[in-house]
C-alpha cells in the first residue's frame, strides 16, 4: 500500500477529529507524543462494550460472558500485535507507569540490595522512577545511566554493556526516546542482557506506533505500552514471558486469580479498555489490507497484516521525517530555519534511524509562548514542556517545543509546520 492521495484520505476517515478541533476549527494535531487522536473502531468499540458487556465477569449471563469474551480480544488482539506467545502473556493496567511500578515491586523481592539495574540517559520518568524506588527501599544498590551522544541524540550499545557488571540484574530501555526521537537498538542491547543474565525490559510507550515489534525477536522479558499512544483510549498493557507471569510473586489480594495475567492485575478489569485495543488494532490490521472483506482472524492472519500495515507506516513516516529535517522545495526544513535548535538525530537512515518526533527550540522565543502562537496564528497543535524526560535537562534546557508525527498527518501538515516556524524564525531575524 502507498500513501498516495486516495490512502490518505481514506486512512484520515479513520479518525474523526483529524481535520478539526472540537470546536470545528481546521488545524494540524502535530502532538501525537502525548497521546495520538482516537482511531473510530477503538471509540465504536469501546462504547459497545461499556453498553453490552458492562457487568463483570465470572458468571453465565450474556453481559458477563461477553465481558470475559472482550477481555480475552483485547489481550489477544496486543500479543498479536507484539508477536507475543499468546493472551495469557499480556497483563493490563491504568497506566504504563503502573505497571513498571507493579513490576518492580515483584523483582524487588527477588533482589538482596547488591544488585544494579542499567537504563539509558533519555528515558521517561515512568521507566527511571520504579528502578529508583529499589534503591531507597535497599532493594538494589545502584541505577546506573548509559549516556547518549549529545550532538547526534544516539545511544551506542556498547555504552550499555560498559555499564553492566556481574551484579546487573535488570536492563532497561526505551525503544525510542519521547523527546530526540532517537531509536533504541533493542537487538543489541537484547543480547547484552541474555550474556548477563539480566532481566530485559522495553518501554515500547513511544515507539510501538512506529514500527512493528515482535517482542519474541528483541528477546525482552517485558514490554509495556500504552493504549492512549497508539489510537486508542488510556489504559497500558504489559508483555511478560509465561516464565515470570508464572513464577515471579506480584502484590495482589488473596481471592484474586493464583493464575495467568489476573494474578497480576490489580481490583476489577476494566472491558472498555480492552475494546478499545482491539478497535485500535483492527485499524491498524485493516491498514495491512485495506480491501479485506472484514477483519483478519486472530494470529498468523492478523499478524501478517499488521507486518503489512507496519511495512506502509514506516515507509511513509520516512517520507515525513525527510520532509521535517530537509524541507521540500523552497521550503526550509528543521535543519536548515535560522535560529532554530533541533536536539536528537538529524538523519533520517543512518543507525537505525530514527522516530518521527522533532524537539527544538527557536531562537528569541520562549517555549509556552511560542506554542500558543504556533495554535493561535497557524492552527498547529504542539506541545512545550519537559516531557517527563531528563532529556531537557541534559540540555540545560527546562523545557522544549515538540512536534511529533504519525501516519495520519500529511505531507501538507509537516510543511505547515516548517512554513510557519521559518515565517516565525524571519520575524526574528
Ligand atoms: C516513553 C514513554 N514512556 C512512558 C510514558 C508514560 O506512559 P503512561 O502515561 O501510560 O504511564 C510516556 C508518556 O509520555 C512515554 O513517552
Amino acid at each position: 500500500m502507498k500513501f498516495d492521495s486516495k490512502f490518505m484520505s481514506k486512512v484520515r476517515k479513520q479518525f474523526p477529529a483529524v481535520e478539526a478541533d472540537p470546536f470545528g476549527r481546521r488545524r494540524a494535531f502535530l502532538d501525537n507524543g502525548a497521546g495520538t487522536l482516537v482511531t473510530k473502531r477503538s471509540a465504536d468499540k469501546e462504547y459497545d462494550a461499556r453498553i453490552d458487556w458492562s457487568a463483570n465477569v465470572g458468571n453465565e449471563f450474556p453481559e458477563s460472558l461477553g465481558a470475559e469474551e472482550t477481555i480475552l480480544e483485547g489481550r489477544s488482539a496486543v500479543a498479536d500485535l507484539l508477536n507475543a506467545e499468546g493472551p495469557g502473556t499480556i497483563i493490563s493496567g491504568e497506566s504504563a507507569t503502573s505497571l513498571l511500578f507493579s513490576l518492580s515491586y515483584a523483582l524487588g523481592r527477588e533482589f538482596s540490595g547488591t544488585e544494579n539495574v542499567v537504563t539509558t540517559g533519555y528515558e521517561h520518568y515512568t521507566n527511571i522512577n520504579p528502578w529508583m524506588e529499589m534503591g531507597s527501599n535497599g532493594e538494589i544498590k545502584e541505577l546506573r545511566f548509559a549516556e547518549f551522544d549529545r550532538e547526534t541524540g544516539k545511544l551506542d550499545p556498547n555504552t550499555i554493556q560498559e555499564m553492566v557488571d556481574g551484579n546487573t540484574r535488570i536492563i532497561t530501555v526505551t525503544g525510542a526516546s519521547n523527546v530526540l526521537g532517537s531509536r533504541t537498538d533493542l537487538f543489541e542491547i537484547g543480547k547484552i542482557a541474555k550474556d548477563a543474565d539480566a532481566y530485559f525490559i522495553v518501554d515500547g510507550v513511544h515507539h510501538v506506533p512506529h514500527e512493528l515489534t515482535d517482542v519474541r525477536r528483541i528477546g525482552c522479558d517485558f514490554m509495556v505500552l500504552s493504549g492512549y499512544k497508539l489510537f486508542s483510549r488510556h489504559g497500558s498493557f504489559m508483555y511478560a514471558k509465561s516464565e515470570h507471569i508464572r513464577d515471579l510473586t506480584p502484590y495482589r489480594v488473596i481471592p484474586a486469580p493464583k493464575r495467568g495475567p489476573e494474578r497480576w492485575e490489580w481490583g476489577t478489569r476494566d472491558q472498555a479498555m480492552f475494546a478499545a485495543i482491539s478497535g485500535a488494532v483492527e485499524y491498524l490490521a485493516w491498514v495491512g489490507n485495506p480491501s479485506a472483506k472484514r477483519p483478519p482472524k486472530e494470529g498468523k492472519q492478523r499478524r501478517t497484516r499488521l507486518a503489512a500495515a507496519f511495512k506502509t507506516i514506516e515507509r511513509y513516516e520516512k517520507e515525513l521525517m525527510d520532509i521535517a529535517l530537509n524541507g521540500k522545495g523552497k521550503v526550509p526544513g528543521l535543519t536548515e530555519i535560522p535560529g532554530l535548535q533541533l536536539f536528537g538525530p538529524r538523519d533520517v537512515d543512518k543507525n537505525l534511524g530514527r522516530d518521527p518526533t522533532f524537539s527544538f527550540k527557536l531562537r528569541g522565543y520562549s517555549d509556552k509562548p511560542l506554542s500558543k502562537r504556533l495554535w493561535e496564528k497557524y492552527r498547529l497543535a504542539i506541545g512545550a514542556e519537559d516531557f517527563f524526560s531528563r532529556v531537557p535537562a541534559l540540555y540545560n534546557k527546562k523545557t522544549m517545543l515538540r512536534a511529533t508525527f504519525v501516519h495520519y498527518n500529511s505531507r501538507a501538515e509537516v510543511l505547515a509546520l516548517l512554513k510557519a516556524l521559518n515565517d516565525l524564525s524571519i520575524r526574528k531575524t
